[in-house]
């Protein structure tokens, strides 16, 4: 008999907020099914709503804990270039600057931030900021205390970081104690928070890549929550593709030179914009408020500014919103999204993928057209990070597979892109298309056998009807022109030579 998921969800929802649809449902069965191993489910449902423990163990296996140091670059650059200098003028000499990573998963946000500061304030980080992080996972607030992190927390830093913040240790790179010691980790679930009454207000919240899943209600709440954790003018961060899904009127959402930010009240009429902040001291005229007649400074990758522009009274920097009381915009369809970018048409695909990501923030066919619009532009370590939260959430999913292929490829990174064309080419193998890469990749990597094997395969594929695998993003090849170019390859691969030698 198949177990009734909707108790177990209510309870779930209720309590810490998380949402189970689709990919999702299936793990909360799982999770629940390897739980409760012979006991009924009614008894288990019992046990759950009284057992804290037990409780935690659930949620603990059904979070999604994806992420890496510096994801996002650009919003550690707003936080150095352009929020923490605002606050610093605002707050009298010797009060510290307060961050909160809110769903900080193993640590590697919150120290990120710690790192971000210490590059820039350097000894005086620990005198001038407080960072405290929070999870509802115990388990993952356990690893981000003991800081040890893999290869894989390091996908987006380079070697200069490493060298800077910390020592590999048996395999593990360790952090510094400095930047360890530099925050504070808690337990903590944002739906009912209960270190709020004691703590300072925060002055910045991170919370990225957190609310995506949740439902509206749920991040209204816990917008609410957070609103009362924080100082008057606090500032709120969300995860880039999160932006408009978190307008819901708690906060005033600000763009200034192409990111996007919440401010705690309506912002006020001189803040510094992120193009002017570099070049302006407090005296020079690039010190003045963004008025709605200017511009942003730059659009963040070419993204299109959202297009709803709702005024705020008093407020001179625009407030953007696609959640109108008034005439909610109709929301595109997938296929209207997916035909834009079939027909290389990014900047017209871009908002209206936006759009549905606001509102169907799990929506993995998006995330992909998201994915692939990112990688089109060039902007690969965006592309990677869109495709990860997809495998996260769908393990089998050849599109997101083909498309880090691409990213790795164009960015000539050819051992990672080989390795993505083979996952893909060993989940679907009828995907000529990763076959075709990996032919040219071999190739360039003077493997001429393997390169020869690809490309016979392409051609037996090719010989059929064969089903790529790939459903969301454009495939970008015509199999004759592959079917003629495997062939023309395949006679004038050479004969391989002792010794490896051309
Ligand atoms: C995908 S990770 C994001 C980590 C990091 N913020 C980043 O952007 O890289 C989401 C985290 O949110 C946490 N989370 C989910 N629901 C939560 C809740 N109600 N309260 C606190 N944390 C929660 C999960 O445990 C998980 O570690």
């Amino acid at each position: 008999m198949s177990l009734d998921l909707a108790p177990f969800k209510r309870l779930i929802r209720q309590r810490c907020g998380l949402v189970f649809e689709g990919v999702g449902e299936r793990r909360l069965a799982t999770v629940l099914s390897e739980r409760m191993g012979s006991s009924d489910a009614q008894h288990y449902l019992v046990q759950l709503e009284a057992d804290t423990d037990e409780f935690g163990k659930v949620v603990n296996q059904l979070t999604i804990n994806e992420t890496y140091f510096f994801r996002e670059m650009e919003q550690f650059d707003l936080l150095t270039d352009v929020l923490v200098p605002r606050l610093m003028s605002r707050r009298p000499p010797g009060v510290p600057i307060r961050i909160l990573s809110a769903g900080c998963s193993s640590g590697e946000e919150p120290y990120s931030i710690a790192m971000a500061l210490f590059d820039r304030f350097g000894e005086n980080t620990l005198q001038r900021f407080k960072i405290v992080a929070g999870d509802i996972d115990s388990t993952v607030i356990a690893r981000a205390r003991e800081a040890r992190y893999s290869e894989f927390s390091f996908r987006s830093v380079g070697q200069g970081l490493r060298s800077r913040y910390f020592r590999v240790e048996h395999n593990a790179h360790v952090l510094t104690d400095a930047v360890r010691n530099a925050v504070e980790f808690h337990e903590l679930n944002l739906l009912h928070p209960a270190f709020a009454p004691t703590m300072p207000a925060f002055d910045i919240v991170f919370m990225r890549n957190v609310s995506i899943y949740f439902d509206v209600p749920i991040r209204l709440e816990i917008q609410r929550n957070l609103a009362a954790m924080m100082s008057g003018d606090g500032y709120l961060v969300t995860g880039m593709t999160e932006t408009l899904a978190n307008d819901l009127g708690v906060f005033s959402l600000v763009e200034d030179g192409g990111l996007y930010y919440f401010c705690r009240q309506a912002p006020q009429p001189a803040p510094m914009s992120r193009a002017s902040i570099r070049s302006a001291t407090p005296d020079h005229p690039a010190h003045r408020a963004l008025t709605k007649s200017q511009p942003p400074s730059h659009r963040l990758h070419g993204e299109p500014a959202a297009k709803t522009h709702r005024p705020v009274p008093g407020a001179a920097v625009p407030t953007l919103s696609l959640v109108s009381p008034v005439a909610p915009a109709r929301l595109p369809t997938l296929e209207e999204a997916r035909a834009l970018v079939h027909d290389e048409r990014y900047d017209d695909a871009s908002p209206l993928v936006q759009k549905l990501l606001s509102a169907q923030p799990h929506n993995n066919d998006a995330r992909l057209l998201q994915a692939y619009i990112h990688l089109n532009r060039r902007n690969f370590e965006l592309a990677l990070d869109g495709c990860s939260d997809v495998l996260a959430a769908d393990a089998w999913s050849v599109d997101a597979l083909f498309v880090m292929g691409l990213a790795e490829k164009w960015r000539e990174q050819s051992a990672a892109a080989i390795a993505w064309f083979k996952k893909a080419a060993y989940l679907h193998q009828q995907c000529w298309p990763a076959h075709f890469y990996l032919a040219g990749l071999y190739s360039a990597q003077g493997d001429h056998a393997a390169a020869g094997r690809a490309h016979r395969v392409v051609l037996r594929l090719l010989a059929g009807v064969p089903d790529p695998g790939i459903r969301v993003v454009p495939v970008g090849l015509r199999p004759a022109e592959v079917r003629f170019l495997c062939e023309r390859r395949l006679n004038v691969v050479p004969t391989p030579m002792p010794m490896g030698g051309s």
